[in-house]
């Protein structure tokens, strides 16, 4: 059976790669760091031993690592610059020298590469990241691209889907909207994105392995979307909510990191490749939630 390792099995990306990929046939072995799921083992790249690299990464019958391990929080990024270089560039530098030609080496990226003039985004324009974090993250795929041949790298933005601690945006929404307390949220009117569930990511990507194909691909559904709209959206699925949701320019927030406004991506390059793909939209998941 072919084998994958999923590198942050435990978090939004990799428990849906890890549980797609195993629904669908592959022997997959997931990690975890803080955070352990089930039947993951813990794994930190900086904290490894040289043996211990070898014998994770070079395991026999290897067809592919998904490595979704990174530091997320924007700001938290932003106030922790050393951190999050560790975590989303040393990690991956250090880790990169053991990956065998033979292995297909996925990586996670993000719309945040981007300076967000004049998103959604095609694969070949040009990254300006505008904070840590996207710096960070460019730093990783620039470092991928060089020192490894056989690699695909996926951007994908505002992720969201079924995880153990629904952390992402809109389960947490659902979550608040589903106690139905009384409540006020700004929302930024003007940051758009292409959100998209990660199961589709998984799937994407179990489509791309059967197809070896490699190189930067843009994997985004077909919502366009700010986040104060998607956050109507959401509420849309709940009557005689008492929560309150109004919009708030980004520059009005209180918060330090520049984030790229017009975002998103396109994945026009993956669907012509994969015309009977058809990627779920955010309605399809808050239906299922509520
Ligand atoms: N979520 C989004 O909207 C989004 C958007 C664009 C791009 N991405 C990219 O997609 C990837 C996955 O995102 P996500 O939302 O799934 O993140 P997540 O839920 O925060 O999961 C991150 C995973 O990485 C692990 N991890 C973190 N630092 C690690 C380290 N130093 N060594 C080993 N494992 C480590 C975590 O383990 P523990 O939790 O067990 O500690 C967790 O399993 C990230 O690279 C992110 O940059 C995400």
């Amino acid at each position: 059976m072919s084998k994958i390792l999923v590198i942050g099995a435990s978090g939004l990306v990799g428990s849906n790669c890890y549980a797609y990929l195993k629904s669908i046939g592959y022997d997959v072995i997931g990690t975890h760091r803080n955070f352990a799921a089930a039947e993951s083992i813990y794994f930190d790249p900086l904290l490894s031993t040289e043996k211990e690299l070898q014998s994770l990464i070079q395991q026999e019958d290897l067809v592919a690592i998904v490595y979704t391990a990174g530091l997320t929080f924007v700001d938290y990024c932003e106030k922790n610059t050393e951190e999050s270089y560790q975590n989303n560039v040393a990690g991956i530098s250090k880790f990169l020298p053991f990956v065998k030609k033979e292995t297909k080496f996925i990586y996670i990226s993000t719309d945040y590469i981007f300076d967000g003039k004049n998103g959604p985004y095609f694969e070949n324009d040009t990254p300006n990241p505008v904070n840590v974090y996207g710096k960070h993250k460019n730093q990783a795929e620039n470092l991928i691209r060089l020192n490894i041949q056989n690699h695909l790298i996926l951007r994908v933005t505002n992720v969201y889907g079924n995880e153990i601690r629904q952390k992402n945006f809109i389960s947490r929404l659902i979550i608040q909207l589903k106690e139905n307390n009384t409540a006020e949220l700004q929302l930024p009117f003007d940051q758009l994105a292409t959100p998209v569930n990660a199961k589709d990511i998984a799937r994407s990507i179990a489509s791309l392995l059967s197809n070896n194909s490699s190189g930067i691909y843009h994997i985004a559904s077909t919502d366009l979307i700010t986040r104060y709209h998607l956050g109507i959206r959401v509420q849309s699925y709940f009557h005689n909510s008492k929560l309150k949701i109004t919009p708030i320019k980004t520059s009005n927030m209180n918060i330090i990191t520049k984030r790229p406004l017009l975002g998103g991506l396109l994945a026009y390059k993956f669907l012509i490749e994969f015309p009977d793909f058809s990627f779920t939209n955010v309605d399809d998941f808050i239906k299922s939630q509520v």
